[in-house]
């Protein structure tokens, strides 16, 4: 009645942003990801006397893990637990670590009591808590969507290994969780319709440009779709402002490269860290050219990399 379960954030290439007025957490867009190969969250489950969460080594009282153990509990005879999550990078800095942490907490349950939960039943509870979280049951390209709203793997890591440099550049915890920004968004953005309309074009070219391997077609997707969310930040009242200086310079590096020849593109999530995603021809000139950028603390870099798994599996 013990498991270890390990999993990966992902990073959103289209992103998801705004609630829809459902139970259960759903979405009001479709989104589109890459799942990371390096940062990981390690969760142990055990049976306990009572409920208990570790985050980092600290007892959490995070309502949406107690949340996602009530929606398991309404499927299965689970006993009380105790939960260790670990992260090797920080934690709620815009890195994913919910996304990786509920993908892993699923995983690790479904192991310990031998649940045999599809995957697609995993990746619906998981996004009960976090809807990134859904995406990272699955390894590479991974899309979520209506109507099912659990995620799917669009392509195999291996099909099309792009690479991603983090640019660390503030390992504070962010200042607006991303459930109120976007109900903040949804409530007084004036730009929210036309988010929630437009999304759903830029998921299906995404999506084509991903089977396609058309790097060119995904970048400008990819940024557009970034820039678009964080208007609809900017935008909100009080608006939402997660980028910094050294967010800002590393966007205007990276367009730099791209006019250069260079085959890279930006992200950036609810958080101030810029993720450069680029083909692997690319990846030693991205680094040279972010370690260069004034407030850039630390360079993550990674490849594509598989779901969550079980240890010993
Ligand atoms: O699922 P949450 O609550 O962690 O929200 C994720 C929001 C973004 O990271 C900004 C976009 C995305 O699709 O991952």
């Amino acid at each position: 009645m013990r498991a270890v379960a390990r999993a990966h954030p992902n990073i959103a290439l289209i992103k998801y942003w705004g609630k829809a007025p459902a139970p259960g957490n759903v979405p009001a867009v479709p989104s589109l990801s890459i799942t990371l190969d390096t940062l990981t969250t390690t969760t142990t489950v055990s049976e306990s006397g009572a409920d208990v969460f570790r985050l980092d080594g600290r007892q959490s009282d995070d309502p949406r893990v107690a949340a996602c153990l009530d929606n398991l509990r309404r499927r299965y005879d689970i006993p009380p637990l105790s939960v260790q999550s670990d992260n090797d990078f920080p934690t709620a800095a815009g890195l994913a670590s919910s996304a990786s942490g509920f993908a892993a907490l699923v995983t690790a349950v479904d192991a310990a009591f031998g649940l045999r939960m599809t995957p697609a039943e995993r990746s619906e509870l998981a996004r009960q808590a976090s809807a990134s979280a859904a995406r990272s049951v699955f390894g590479g390209f991974v899309t979520l969507e209506a109507p099912a709203w659990t995620a799917e793997p669009l392509l195999d890591e291996a099909e099309w290994p792009l690479r991603v440099i983090i640019a660390v550049t503030d390992t504070a915890s962010k200042a607006v969780p991303s459930s109120d920004g976007m109900r903040r968004s949804a409530a007084t953005s004036p730009f929210y319709p036309a988010w929630v309309d437009s999304a759903g074009d830029d998921f299906r070219s995404a999506s084509s440009a991903v089977l396609a391997r058309d790097f060119a077609m995904l970048a400008d997707l990819a940024e557009h779709s970034c820039l678009k969310m964080h208007g609809l930040m900017l935008s909100s009242r009080p608006g939402l402002l997660y980028w910094n200086a050294a967010t800002l310079a590393c966007l205007h590096r990276i367009r730099a490269l791209r006019a250069d020849g260079e085959a890279v593109f930006f992200t950036v999530d609810a958080g101030p860290q810029v993720k450069a995603v680029c083909l692997p021809e690319s990846e030693g000139a991205v680094v040279d050219a972010l370690s260069g950028v004034s407030g850039v603390r630390q360079l993550l870099v990674s490849g594509l990399g598989p779901g969550a798994w079980v240890d010993g599996s």
